[in-house]
C-alpha cells in the first residue's frame, strides 16, 4: 500500500474532553506541565500550590478553572479543597512535596518518621478526601522516583521512602477502585526542583546525563506530562508504576 493511498487519522476528539484534572503541587515543574498538557487535550484544570503568586501566574499561563493555595501536607487544608469543590472530578495528581536525603544515623526520630511516611500520608489525605468527588475511572497519580531504588551511601533515608510508593500505590487502587491509583517513577527530570537541589551543578549534571542516558537527552517536565495524560485518559491501568528515567537506572548515573 503506497502512502497515497493509506487512510489517515489525523482528526482525533482530545482525550480529556470534558474531564477534570486538579493537580496538588500544579504551579511548577511537572505538575504545571501536566496541567499544560491536560488542558490541550481538552480538561478543566484546577491547580494548587503553597505561594500565592506562583499559582496565580500558573493558572494564567494554563488558563486554569481554579486555584487555591495551601500546604497539602496539611491534612485539614486538603479536606477543606476537596470539600469545597462544586463539581465531580476525574483525576487528581499530587506533585507536592520533595524527596528527603541524608545519612541514616544523622537523623532523629522524628525526622526518620516524617521522610518514611510524608509521601505516603499525603497521598492518603488526598486520596481519602478526593474520592468521594471523583468519577469512576479517573485516576489518583502519584509521584515517586526511581533514583534511589538503588541503595547508595549518599542517598540514605530516600531508598526505604522510594521503596514504599508502589506497593502503597497498588494497595490503594483495590481499596479506591472503580478510581484508579498510579505512581510515576521518575529519574532526573529537569525541573526548578532539581535547580534547587543542584545549583550551580545542574549544567554538569545534564551534560553527564546527556552523555550516559541511552536517549542520549535530558528528562523534562512535558516528557512526565504526556506520561501522566495517557495515565489519565487510558482506564486500563491501575495498581501500576510506571518509570519514565531515560534509562537511567541501568547506567547508574
Ligand atoms: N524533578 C525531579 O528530578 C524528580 C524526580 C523524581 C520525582 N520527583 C517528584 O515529582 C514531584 C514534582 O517534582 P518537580 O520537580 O515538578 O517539583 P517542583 O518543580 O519543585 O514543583 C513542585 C510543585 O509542587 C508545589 N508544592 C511543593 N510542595 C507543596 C506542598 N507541601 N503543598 C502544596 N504544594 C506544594 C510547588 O509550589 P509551592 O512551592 O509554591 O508550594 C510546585 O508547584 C515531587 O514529588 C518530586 O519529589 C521529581
Amino acid at each position: 500500500m503506497t502512502s497515497a493511498t493509506t487512510p489517515t487519522s489525523a482528526q482525533r476528539e482530545p482525550e480529556l474532553l470534558g474531564q477534570t484534572v486538579v493537580v496538588i503541587g500544579g504551579s511548577a515543574g511537572i505538575g504545571l506541565e501536566t496541567a499544560r498538557r491536560a488542558r490541550a487535550e481538552g480538561a478543566d484544570v484546577i491547580l494548587t500550590g503553597r505561594n500565592p503568586d506562583r499559582l496565580e501566574q500558573a493558572a494564567l499561563e494554563v488558563d486554569a478553572q481554579r486555584t487555591a493555595a495551601f500546604d497539602a501536607s496539611d491534612a485539614a487544608s486538603v479536606a477543606r479543597f476537596f470539600h469545597d469543590l462544586p463539581t465531580p472530578i476525574d483525576h487528581v495528581m499530587v506533585t507536592a512535596g520533595g524527596p528527603r536525603y541524608g545519612p541514616l544515623l544523622e537523623m532523629d526520630s522524628e525526622q526518620v518518621r516524617q521522610a518514611i511516611s510524608e509521601h505516603v500520608v499525603l497521598a492518603l489525605e488526598v486520596a481519602r478526601n478526593a474520592a468521594a468527588k471523583m468519577r469512576p475511572g479517573g485516576t489518583l497519580l502519584l509521584m515517586g522516583g526511581t533514583g534511589a531504588r538503588r541503595v547508595t551511601r549518599g542517598l540514605g533515608i530516600a531508598s526505604a521512602a522510594t521503596a514504599a510508593l508502589p506497593a502503597f500505590a497498588a494497595a490503594l487502587a483495590l481499596e479506591l477502585a472503580p478510581v484508579r491509583v498510579n505512581l510515576i517513577a521518575a529519574g532526573f527530570v529537569d525541573t526548578p526542583l532539581s535547580v534547587s537541589l543542584l545549583g550551580d551543578r545542574l549544567e554538569e549534571r545534564r551534560n553527564e546525563l546527556r552523555a550516559t542516558l541511552p536517549i542520549g537527552r535530558v528528562v523534562g517536565p512535558t516528557d512526565v506530562a504526556a506520561l501522566a495524560v495517557h495515565i489519565m485518559s487510558n482506564t486500563a491501568l491501575t495498581g501500576a508504576t510506571y518509570d519514565i528515567d531515560g534509562g537511567q537506572q541501568f547506567v547508574f548515573s
